[in-house]
């Protein structure tokens, strides 16, 4: 099966949503490692759950930022996965991780990138009075959620959203973007050609809407 390895600080909804479609095959993936900078976090206690090898560390126990991403870049040259999701994964990628994986590590962001890139989304699109809101998986470049969108999904804004209403309508489209994308990835329906992404061997015009 196609390997993936998840990279998460949080709470792991968007990786139970990968575990769940593995474990009813629904998904031909392996989930072969879960990799977080936050020991804490309760994705790692789900991964353990499920029997899934963790690396769970912070950042803080590293002389330097390089000296993390080298630990990182060790874990992952050893899993060797086929793909790199960051599912809620908070921290900055440095480039020795970034650059041998370019092409198979993608991310999910909750807004309708290129807008909205970093934190707080969603009070970003209540405040600009947007009528519309989402998520996009794109793929990771060293600009941050600045990488060529591979896929995304729209939800609307409500009159009465509050942060927490509109980000719970999105969370919940967030899991399916994420399957289908990993998905047609696992087929190898999607490439990274120098700063677009590839749909069936045709560069993308637009992301592709789910
Ligand atoms: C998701 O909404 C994801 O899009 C977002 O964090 C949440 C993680 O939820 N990612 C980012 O903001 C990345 N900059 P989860 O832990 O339940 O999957």
């Amino acid at each position: 099966p196609y390997r993936v390895a998840v990279l998460a600080s949080g709470r792991g909804s968007n990786f139970s949503a990968l575990l769940r479609a593995q474990q009813n095959a629904s998904l031909p993936i392996e989930l072969v490692a879960v990799l977080s900078d936050k020991p804490s976090a309760a994705v790692v206690e789900r991964a353990r759950e499920a029997g899934i090898s963790t690396w769970a560390e912070s950042a803080k126990g590293y002389a330097s930022r390089a000296d993390f991403d080298h630990a990182l870049f060790s874990q992952l040259s050893a899993i060797q996965p086929d793909l790199i999701v960051c599912a809620g994964y908070m921290r900055i990628i440095g480039a020795e991780v970034l650059t041998p994986w370019t092409g198979r590590m993608i991310n999910i962001h909750p807004s309708l990138l290129p807008k909205y890139p970093g934190l707080h989304t969603h009070r970003r699109a209540l405040e600009a009075g947007d009528s519309e809101h989402g998520a996009s998986v794109h793929f990771v470049t060293a600009e941050l959620d600045g990488g060529p969108v591979i896929a995304q999904v729209r939800v609307p804004v409500l009159a009465d959203d509050s942060e927490a209403t509109l980000a719970a309508r999105v969370l919940d489209r967030e899991h399916p973007l994420l399957l289908a994308t990993v998905a047609a990835m696992a087929r190898g329906e999607i490439g990274l050609a120098k700063h677009a992404v590839e749909f069936k061997g045709q560069v993308l015009q637009r992301p592709l809407q789910l």
